[in-house]
């Protein structure tokens, strides 16, 4: 291995942990690295800002479902957001108690409803009237009361990438306010559902708070018009951002002004719960995609840095055109060269960036693709037969 490359790598994880690379074998990337003290930190921070005592934290588990990573989050207390049968057994294998986990998502099956009325899970986030007139039937052939919610379009533009904004009339998800009074009163009259309020989500990687206010708005509206119905919960969705330019200056998001956004514009009923689902802001920087030079190629007036690992292992910046913070962490050269970095895929978008600054980098260098522990590696793929990319931790 290149000499101080330890020293380099210990420098390069946020000054807190110790990226074992002496052990880092040849064949062994591209592979996920994860900061657990970093992941603990944030875990005590988002617990420290939602610390009001009818606040309840889900984790997103479609940001990352790597069991050792759920294990830390359910031990920490958090509940879980799911949107498939496959994510809930993942969450109660990790130890999420089942009337802490959520179940959202538009293509519910029927052998889904099942189970997860099986489990006693503690909410289904219902998209359409067909799908809770499926509920209704499937928990009364089984005798059971199914507790949901209805997921709201609350028409509000996230200002996020349009592939990950959800709260629009366009989009697929939600139901339109026009339609909840009618589905409400479908619920509170069915002998097999048990209404537990509204569910929302505006979209995700938001970074500008003022769409989750204008979403407090539209939920104390909803709920006056609805004086006379009991509504135990509302759940406002995840999507707050991070800063993927700043790992290392700014780790942890800033959970407090989220926080205290809902807690001073939402007007609350008593005793009414306050249910969020936050993924990416938990998981998102304690995690990096390191990835092997294969070669640097000379192209026509520029550099190509060719990795082992590309889209099918990262696949934010083909698909939603995202940046992650590239850093050479075993180069120990002083010159700076301008690359640019990419995937061994038969594809074009297989681009992590374009024009990057880098020290002098040579075959055989380690690649860290920062802020890639959220829909990193849950989102990777067998593409051109290549194998999933594998994960270690800081201990
Ligand atoms: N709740 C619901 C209903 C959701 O659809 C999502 C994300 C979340 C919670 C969690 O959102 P977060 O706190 O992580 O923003 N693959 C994309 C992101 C897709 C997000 C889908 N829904 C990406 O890599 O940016």
């Amino acid at each position: 291995m290149m000499p101080g490359a330890v020293f380099k790598i210990t420098l390069f994880m946020t000054n807190s942990t110790y990226f074992p690379i002496d052990k880092l074998k040849e064949g062994e990337t591209p592979l996920y690295y994860y900061d657990l003290h970093l992941l603990d930190e944030t875990l005590d921070a988002v617990k420290a800002a939602a610390s009001y005592p009818n606040f309840h934290v889900h984790y997103a588990v479609k940001a990352n479902s790597n069991p050792e990573i759920l294990q830390r989050i359910a031990a920490a207390g958090l509940g879980a957001d799911t949107v498939s049968l496959g994510e809930i057994k993942a969450a109660v294998t990790a130890g999420f108690p089942a009337p802490k986990i959520v179940f959202a998502g538009v293509g519910k099956t029927d052998a889904e409803i099942t189970t997860a009325l099986q489990y006693g899970i503690g909410c289904f986030n219902v998209e359409s009237k067909a799908e809770l007139e499926v509920i209704e039937s499937l928990a009364a052939e089984m005798g059971v009361k199914a507790p949901v919610a209805l997921r709201v379009n609350p028409e509000i533009d996230a200002h996020t990438h349009h592939y990950i904004t959800t709260g629009l009339a366009e989009n697929k998800f939600g139901i339109a306010m026009t339609m909840i009074d009618e589905l409400v009163d479908y619920c509170i009259k069915s002998e097999s559902l048990d209404f537990r309020g509204f569910h929302f989500h505006i979209g995700s990687q938001v970074t500008d708070l003022t769409p989750f206010k204008i979403l407090c708005e539209r939920i104390n509206s909803l709920q006056e018009r609805l004086p006379d119905i009991e509504i135990p919960l509302i759940n406002v969705g995840g999507g707050l951002g991070i800063d993927y330019d700043n790992p290392d200056s700014n780790p942890i998001p800033d959970f407090k002004s989220y926080f205290d956004i809902f807690h001073e514009n939402l007007k609350l009923r008593p005793g009414q719960q306050l249910h969020f689902e936050l993924g990416r802001a938990i998981v998102a920087q304690c995690g990096s995609l390191i990835t092997r030079v294969v070669y640097v190629k000379e192209g026509v007036g520029k550099k190509f840095v060719i990795v082992d690992g590309g889209m099918t292992a990262l696949i934010r910046p083909a698909l939603y055109q995202a940046h992650h913070k590239i850093e050479n962490i075993t180069s120990n050269s002083d010159i700076e060269e301008r690359y640019d970095v990419v995937g061994p895929i038969c594809e074009s978008s297989d681009v992590f960036g374009t024009d990057e600054p880098l020290p002098l980098t040579k075959r055989g260098d380690l690649i860290a693709l920062r802020s890639a522990g959220a829909y990193g590696e849950i989102m990777a793929s067998g593409y051109n037969c290549r194998p999933l990319p594998g994960s270690v931790f800081s201990r």
